[in-house]
């Protein structure tokens, strides 16, 4: 059923989210991450629906082991473009009116951008975003925003680059929404004219007086950079073979670049990673990508409950 007085009823975009809201997610995801195991289970009773057209590593087994720790149960489908009706022609319209029923929570991710903003209108029930397309990912944007806050102990006053496919990234698009609610953050934003950010963001960049750079080089902003934050050549996204391959190796975080980059920044990336950071730098402490998605599991602790808990 809707809950009307709850803060956050669906979360299907960043454009949701403000740093009073923030705050309090982060509170929570502080309070799971220092508690060994929850003493009180909140979620107990509820049940969550992990619904996945896409793969998922991270953000599905986060979300399921976030919501089993918090008492719920989990109900999921890993590949429902294979695994559900969707193969006998099911639309997602129908597809959510009947999981709104079974769950009080869907966590889905989808190829189509906008499918998570169709989902919430035919669903009784809490939908949260979890990657539409090359749309948004709010969820991964609140992770990298937590790791930013807990490995530099701020997120006022920042200079990021963000590196790699900006067209297709989707963590890059909720990251730059969220980024803009800070103050005085400089952004850098680093990849080959083809894989500039869309036109709406930029826009909305542009709207926001965003202090913001597009650039093709990396090498001249890894001396002046807190955070480096890497993204994979999106392969799945393009309509042409031999396009990505030329763009493929774009960039590559090696030994010569950690070199350059400031001794305190660090390394972020949402993952996977495929070629664009090499292993070398994994032992780096600068690489911050694996404490990243261990804290992927806190935040959606606090997703959970602010949006299912009854605080
Ligand atoms: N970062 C992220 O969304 O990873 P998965 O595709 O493994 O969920």
């Amino acid at each position: 059923m809707k809950d009307n007085s709850r803060p956050l009823q669906h979360l299907i975009s960043s454009k949701q989210l403000n740093r009073e809201l923030i705050k309090k997610i982060f509170g929570k995801a502080e309070y799971f991450e220092n508690s060994n195991s929850v003493n009180k289970k909140p979620l107990v009773g509820k049940v969550v629906a992990c619904i996945f057209y896409e793969p998922s590593t991270r953000t599905r087994l986060s979300f399921e082991s976030a919501a089993l720790r918090l008492g719920a149960a989990v109900i999921s489908t890993e590949s429902a473009s294979h695994f559900s009706s969707a193969v006998k022609g099911e639309t997602i319209e129908d597809t959510i009116r009947i999981i709104s029923g079974y769950a009080d929570a869907i966590v889905l991710r989808h190829y189509k951008e906008g499918a998570a903003e169709v989902a919430s209108r035919f669903s009784t029930v809490t939908v949260i975003n979890a990657g539409d397309g090359s749309g948004e990912h709010p969820t991964q944007a609140l992770l990298d925003l937590y790791t930013i806050k807990k490995e530099l102990g701020r997120i006022d006053g920042i200079k990021i680059g963000l590196v790699g496919d900006l067209l297709y990234g989707r963590t890059v698009h909720s990251l730059l929404r969220l980024l803009n609610l800070y103050k005085n953050i400089k952004i850098y934003l680093v990849s080959p004219k083809e894989l500039r950010i869309p036109e709406e963001i930029r826009t909305f960049l542009i709207e926001k007086k965003a202090d913001f750079k597009e650039i093709e080089d990396l090498s001249t902003i890894l001396n002046d950079i807190d955070v480096l934050y890497v993204t994979r050549i999106q392969k799945e996204r393009f309509k042409s073979k031999k396009k990505y391959e030329s763009l493929k190796a774009s960039f590559q975080i090696n030994n010569s670049v950690l070199r350059k980059l400031k001794n305190k920044a660090i390394i972020m990336h949402p993952l996977p990673r495929v070629t664009e950071i090499s292993f070398e730098v994994d032992s780096d402490k600068r690489a911050a990508y694996f404490r990243q998605a261990k804290n992927g599991l806190f935040v959606r602790m606090a997703i959970l409950d602010l949006m299912l808990g009854e605080d």
